[in-house]
């Protein structure tokens, strides 16, 4: 098959790419989290294409996109006034929200589950796309399953070239981690994933929220979790990441003194020169955590080299997107952590 390679910027994009939705085929779409692989979310054959493609466990349901806030109502039922609340704060943006599903979604959406996840991204040629094809899209992130996510066409491009219909290039995605996801089906709102809606915004507007189980420590990969996706080994490069913290001299001791010939170091870039003799990738800014969720997933594929012994990375502290990165951080570690505050 012949890839498809589309402007975002190009007049005919957005039609071009609703079609091709329509017909059951396979879209790259842009998002401000990452980038999506969508088809039609109505269809249960071209759904079943998603998962061929990204090689993904059929029982891992996927996020209904929707171009408008109030289409909700297609597809789910019993909406809590919480939900409205969200939307009207959030929507368009990096919120996916669970909620019970109407009989119209069809269950290899929501890998049979009896309720859906639901988002409207902020991205203007993508909710066209949607807009015009008629549907939601169903899309996970464009990645090869347990991969790191893709954040530019380059790297949807790189995982898919040749066996998706189109890629629509939207340029490097602003966020760079995926959306937060909360359940709403529940007596109290559950997060069970951060992203760029932080946890105190969530809890600004709901005024409560329990912190799932899977969003801080290794689920085992038999348990019966609320994310499916949560179980899975996710973002990992093809050697073990190591996350060491503490602060930034005690760190440097650290690593220094366990660093060997083909390990990397993935730093701030304001560690950079503490760690020249440490081949370092610096993946944005520690004063700036917004750089590094935007970073994050680029630099963890630049660190998928078989030939890497050991990644020792470098991880911001505290909440907001930094709990976020935090989160996708020590799943590509599988939660091996290392303080170097106790070591030294
Ligand atoms: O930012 C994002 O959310 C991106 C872009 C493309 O929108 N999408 C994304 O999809 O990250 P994916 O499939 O990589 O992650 C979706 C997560 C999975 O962990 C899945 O198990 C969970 O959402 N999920 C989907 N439907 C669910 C449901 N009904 N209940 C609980 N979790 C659900
Ligand atoms: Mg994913």
């Amino acid at each position: 098959m012949k890839t498809l390679f589309l402007d975002a910027n190009a007049p005919d994009t957005a039609a071009i790419a609703a079609e091709i939705i329509r017909s059951g085929g396979l879209v790259a779409i842009p998002t401000e989290t990452v980038y999506g692989l969508g088809a039609n979310g109505l269809d249960e054959n071209a759904v079943l294409k998603i998962f061929e493609a990204k090689g993904r466990p059929q029982d891992n349901p996927l996020i209904l996109h929707v171009a408008q806030p109030g289409e909700m109502e297609r597809f789910c039922h019993d909406i809590p006034e919480s939900a409205y609340r969200l939307a009207e704060k959030f929507w368009p943006g990096p919120l996916t929200m669970v909620l019970p599903v109407k009989d119209i979604v069809p269950k290899r959406t929501t890998a049979g589950l009896d309720t859906v996840a639901v988002r409207c991204p902020d991205s203007d040629v993508t909710r066209r796309i949607i807009a015009l094809a008629g549907v939601p899209i169903a899309a996970p992130s464009a990645n090869i399953s347990g991969k790191p996510s893709t954040t530019t066409a380059e790297h949807v491009r790189h995982d898919h070239d040749g066996r998706i219909d189109a890629i629509v290039d939207g340029g490097p995605c602003r966020v760079g981690v995926e959306s937060t996801i909360v359940d709403l089906t529940e007596d109290r709102p559950r997060l069970l994933r951060p992203g760029g809606i932080t946890p105190e915004q969530l809890i600004e507007v709901l005024g409560d929220l329990v912190v799932d189980k899977a969003v801080t420590a290794q689920i085992d990969k038999d348990a019966v979790v609320k994310a499916p996706g949560m179980k899975y080994r996710h973002y990992a490069p093809a050697e073990p990441v190591v996350i060491v913290s503490g602060s930034r001299e005690k760190a440097a001791a650290y690593i220094h003194a366990h660093f060997t010939p083909g390990d990397r170091v993935l730093c701030f870039e304001e560690e950079l020169a503490l760690y020249a003799d440490c081949a370092p990738l610096a993946y944005g800014r520690e004063a700036d955590v917004n750089t590094l969720s935007a970073g994050l997933f680029s630099a963890l594929r630049i660190l998928d080299d078989p030939g890497i012994h050991q990644v020792y990375a470098r991880c911001p502290v505290g909440g907001g997107v930094a709990y976020a990165v935090q989160n996708r951080l020590k799943k590509a570690a599988a939660f091996h952590i290392v303080d170097a505050e106790a070591e030294a």
